[in-house]
């Protein structure tokens, strides 16, 4: 039987655009790039001459009036997601999101709505979930191998120079991008969330600009209640150091810790360490830090994912609904720093 071959457009054609098209060319026969769009005709013309797109356009409209563009790419400053999704679905395209979801909760509401009003799928994007390494400790936890976690912390000490936010101007501002955690640090959060598997439901913290003048934050500190009693702790900088320090996540059990990060992951189960090495994607390094277990292709996953999604009629492995758990937690982080008080998230 001849399967489909999914016709693929992108919506800003940016810093990350070549990894979704070279997603769309690693699906082979099972996905295209058709067209791809930006407000900035060049950088248009340059992904799709690069990765030979039969249309670049300024114009949203042309693109999504393809009858051969199955799915978009949004690929566009992160405040502008959910503008892209609805008009994409709207239009009746399947929709494959860079992180984060959109900034704010409202936006973040009307592209899962308007996904699913138009009945197409809306696949978002956290790499770090598809590498096997990570799945596996995940399950560990899930099936209580480490015990009932107790408490759970992230640190991400990370380095941007004062240049970074002027490479475009969406970076750092409160309606486009906000700070460090939104941005960088999404991943890290919806990686402890997604491994914790248990929603927050109160939050405290402080964040400021210390060191970049930029409107949102380039240092947040916070402090977690999840459902179970567990505990949390969040610090995440974008301006400490500047080579970047290690980062890690740890999620500490009755019955086990797990650290991801430093020199190489640490998982311990009633006393005795448990070597998952073998499912450490090489990367020719020897470190071993949170961010290098990202499965390397995970972008080409992600795109795989969407089509099979498509294909049996099943949600995407991320949908909107999981996507946006770190973004809301995210956002009452800022809340309760704005208002200095303890903010409580929805319990589901
Ligand atoms: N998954 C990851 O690891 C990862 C890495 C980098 C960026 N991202 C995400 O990707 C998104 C884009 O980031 P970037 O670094 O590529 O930004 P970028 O500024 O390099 O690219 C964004 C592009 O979108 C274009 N654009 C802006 N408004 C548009 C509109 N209305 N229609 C069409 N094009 C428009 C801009 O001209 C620009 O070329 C962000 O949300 C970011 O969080 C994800």
């Amino acid at each position: 039987m001849t399967r489909k071959t999914y016709g693929w457009g992108i919506v800003g054609c940016g810093v990350i655009a070549p990894n979704h098209a070279k997603s769309v060319l690693a699906n082979g026969e099972r996905a295209q790039l058709i067209g791809v769009c930006d407000v900035i005709g060049e950088r248009a013309e340059k992904l799709a001459e690069q990765f030979g797109a039969e249309l670049a356009t300024t114009n949203l409209d042309e693109l999504l009036g393809r009858e051969d563009i199955d799915v978009i790419s949004v690929c566009v400053p992160s405040g502008l997601h959910s503008e892209i999704i609805q008009r994409a679905a709207q239009a009746g395209k399947h929709v494959l999101s860079e992180k984060p979801l959109d900034i704010t909760r409202q936006k973040m509401d009307a592209a899962i709505e308007a996904t699913r009003q138009a009945g197409v799928k809306l696949g978002c994007v956290f790499q770090r979930r598809t590498s096997v390494f990570n799945q596996e400790v995940r399950r560990m936890i899930h099936e209580g191998e480490l015990g009932r976690v107790l408490y759970a912390d992230l640190s991400g000490k990370e380095y941007r120079a004062p240049e970074y936010y002027l490479t475009a101007d969406w970076r750092g501002t409160i309606a486009l991008d906000r700070g460090c955690l939104m941005n960088q640090g999404v991943h890290a959060m919806d990686l402890l969330l997604w491994l914790v598997g248990q929603p927050v439901v109160e939050v405290a913290g402080f964040w400021d600009h210390l060191a970049r003048d930029i409107e949102a934050e380039d240092t947040i500190v916070g402090s977690l209640r999840f459902a179970n009693g567990a505990l949390g702790q969040v610090l995440f900088a974008t301006s400490s150091s500047r080579k970047g320090l290690p980062g890690h996540i740890g999620i500490h059990g009755t019955e086990g810790n797990v650290i991801l990060g430093g020199a190489q992951p640490l998982i311990e189960r009633n006393g005795q360490d448990v070597d998952l090495s073998h499912l450490i994607a090489p990367r020719g390094t020897d470190a071993v830090t949170a961010d290098q277990l990202a499965a390397p292709q995970g972008h080409d996953f992600h795109a795989r994912d969407l089509i099979e999604a498509i294909d049996e009629d099943r949600d995407p492995f991320i949908t909107g609904e999981s996507a946006r758990t770190a973004v809301d937690v995210i956002l009452a982080l800022y809340e309760a720093s704005d208002t200095r008080s303890v903010v409580k998230l929805p319990t589901p």
